[in-house]
């Protein structure tokens, strides 16, 4: 099996981070795969039609996608304990925790875009400025729940670090530290995992 990823995508991220938890490394090969919101990889597009990573190649050649499909199928590997609650009100609380992580992200990467490639005079403020809405309402959301989290690394842990991470990479005029003192606390701890360490998004 391959998962195309890079190294600068939060979404591949956290595949990337499931593979190490997992303890899957060996049987899963990371393709670093370039990917342009307006030149397609033809290669890619093979895999996911939507020309979108993370993707999963299975051994029989089919492409899974999105991130959430491949973690969850990830998880479904391995002999460690899971990152997926199986049941009840546990799974909700981590599945409903992923979104909230994969919705910031949303925000993010789509004004890194806006940002990095769409032409100067084509940008749009107020959309930007929505966007930011998006992001700091939901980091003050995770400052908010992060208490109950105990010290489950769970999906939806590794969705906030994710969050995180890309902030601190590709934000780091958003000063989210010094109005989230429990969120800083937790990921001043969690990034020294060696899952979290060993993915430090990089350009
Ligand atoms: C980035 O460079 O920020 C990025 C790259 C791939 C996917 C998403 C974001």
């Amino acid at each position: 099996m391959r998962a195309r990823v890079n190294p600068a995508s939060p979404f591949a991220r956290k595949v990337r981070i499931v593979l190490r938890e997992r303890n899957l490394m060996g049987q899963i090969e990371e393709v670093e795969t370039a990917v342009s919101p307006v030149t397609p990889n033809a290669e890619l597009a093979r895999s996911n039609p939507l020309v979108k990573i993370p993707a999963l190649i299975l051994d029989d050649g089919t492409g899974l996608f999105d991130s959430r499909v491949i973690c969850e199928y990830l998880d479904m590997l391995g002999n460690v304990p899971r990152l997926f609650p199986a049941t009840g009100t546990e799974r909700w609380n981590a599945l409903r925790l992923q979104s909230l992580c994969d919705g910031i992200l949303d925000a993010a990467v789509s004004t890194r875009y806006e940002m990095a490639v769409r032409p100067e005079p084509l940008r749009w403020k107020d959309w930007i400025a929505g966007q930011r809405t998006k992001i700091d309402g939901g980091v003050d959301a995770l400052e908010r729940e992060q208490p109950s989290w105990g010290r489950t690394f769970g999906i939806g842990q590794i969705g906030a670090a994710c969050v995180l991470g890309y902030l601190d990479f590709r934000f780091p005029d958003i000063d989210w530290r010094s109005a989230h003192p429990r969120l800083n606390a937790w990921f001043g701890e969690i990034s020294e995992r060696p899952s979290v360490h060993d993915t430090t998004p990089r350009a």
